[in-house]
C-alpha cells in the first residue's frame, strides 16, 4: 500500500479504511491536505478489489475540525474561490468514488468536517460526534458545498438554521434531523462500520455500484428522466455474471458467492 503523508489506507476483506491524520491541527483540512485526499480517493477508486469504503478520522477528538482557519486568515478573495474549488472538486471525487462509502465520524465534524461527512454515502457516528457550520461564526460561508449538500440532505428550513447560527449540535441531534443515519457507541464505531460495510460486501458490489449511480444520477434528473436512466441501469445488471448468480442462488435455495469480476468504474451513460 503507497504511503500518505496525511492518510492511512488499510484493506481487508474487500473493505478499505482511509484515516485521514494530521493530529496537530485535529485533521483540519489545509490545502495540502485536501490537495492529497484527492490522490487518495483517486487511488481507492481505482482499486478493484475494495468495494466498499470507509472514512474517519485519527485521535478520540475530532473526525476533521473543518477547513484550516489558520491558512484561511491569510487569504485574499482568490484564494478563497481557489481553496473552495478544490474542496469542491475534491468532495464531488468523494461522492462519485464508484465504490459504495460510509464516513464513520469519530468526534469533531465542524465546517469542512460536516461537508466531507456528506460527501460520503452513508454517515455513521460515534455519541460523541460533534456537527456544525460554524463558518458564518468566522465571518465566510461554507465553502467545501455545505450551502448546497446540507440542505438536499436535511432540509432548507434547517439547513438555513445550522447555517445562520454556527449552531454545533451533536450526534443523537444529528441523527433526529437525518444528517446520520446511524449512532453508536464510542468505542465500538469502527466494528459497527465495519459490520455494515460486510454486510454490503455481501452483496453483489456491481448491483451496488449501480444502485450508487442510479440514486445520484438520478436525483440530478426530473422524476420520468430518472426513471428512464433507472430503467436503462437495470437493464446494465443483466450484462455481469453477479445477476446470474444471485438469482441461481435463490432458485436453487443456495447462497449466492459474487466474485467481484467486471465492475463499472464509471457511470454507465444513458
Ligand atoms: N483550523 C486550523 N487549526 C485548527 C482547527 C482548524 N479548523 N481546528 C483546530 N485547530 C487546531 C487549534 O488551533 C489547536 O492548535 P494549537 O494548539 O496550535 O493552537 C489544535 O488544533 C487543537 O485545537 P483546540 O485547542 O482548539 O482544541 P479544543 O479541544 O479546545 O477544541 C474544537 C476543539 C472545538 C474543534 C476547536 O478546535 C474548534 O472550534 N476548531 C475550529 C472548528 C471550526 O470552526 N471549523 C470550521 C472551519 S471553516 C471551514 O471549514 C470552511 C469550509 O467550508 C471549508
Amino acid at each position: 500500500m503507497k504511503n500518505y503523508e496525511y492518510f492511512r489506507v488499510e484493506l481487508e476483506e474487500h473493505i478499505a479504511v482511509i484515516t485521514i491524520s494530521r493530529p496537530k491541527a485535529l485533521n483540519a483540512l489545509s490545502t495540502a491536505v485536501v490537495t492529497e485526499l484527492e490522490t487518495v480517493i483517486s487511488d481507492v477508486s481505482e482499486m478493484e478489489d475494495v468495494w466498499v469504503v470507509i472514512f474517519t478520522g485519527d485521535g478520540d477528538k475530532a473526525f476533521v475540525a473543518g477547513g484550516d482557519i489558520k491558512e484561511m486568515y491569510e487569504m485574499d478573495p482568490a484564494a478563497g474561490i481557489a481553496y473552495s474549488k478544490l474542496g469542491n472538486r475534491v468532495l464531488s471525487k468523494i461522492e462519485n468514488m464508484p465504490q459504495p462509502t460510509i464516513a464513520a465520524v469519530n468526534g469533531y465534524a465542524l465546517g469542512g468536517g460536516t461537508e466531507i461527512a456528506m460527501a460520503f454515502d452513508i454517515r455513521i457516528a460515534s455519541s460523541r460526534a460533534i456537527f456544525g457550520q460554524p463558518e458564518t461564526g468566522l465571518g465566510i460561508i461554507p465553502g467545501f458545498a455545505g450551502t448546497q449538500r446540507l440542505p438536499r440532505l436535511i432540509g432548507k428550513g434547517m439547513a438555513k438554521l445550522l447555517i445562520y447560527s454556527s449552531a454545533r449540535i451533536n450526534a443523537e441531534e444529528a441523527y433526529r434531523i437525518g444528517l446520520v443515519q446511524k449512532v453508536v457507541p464510542h468505542s465500538s464505531l469502527m466494528d459497527e462500520a465495519k459490520a455494515l460495510a460486510a454486510q454490503i460486501v455481501s452483496c453483489s458490489p456491481h448491483a451496488v455500484r449501480l444502485a450508487k449511480t442510479a440514486i445520484n444520477q438520478g436525483l440530478e434528473m426530473d422524476f420520468q428522466s430518472a426513471t428512464m436512466y433507472e430503467a436503462h441501469v437495470f437493464g446494465h445488471c443483466f450484462t455481469n455474471e453477479d445477476q446470474v448468480e444471485g438469482m441461481r442462488a435463490f432458485v436453487e435455495k443456495g447462497k449466492a458467492v459474487f466474485n467481484g469480476k467486471a465492475l463499472p468504474k464509471s457511470i454507465p451513460q444513458n
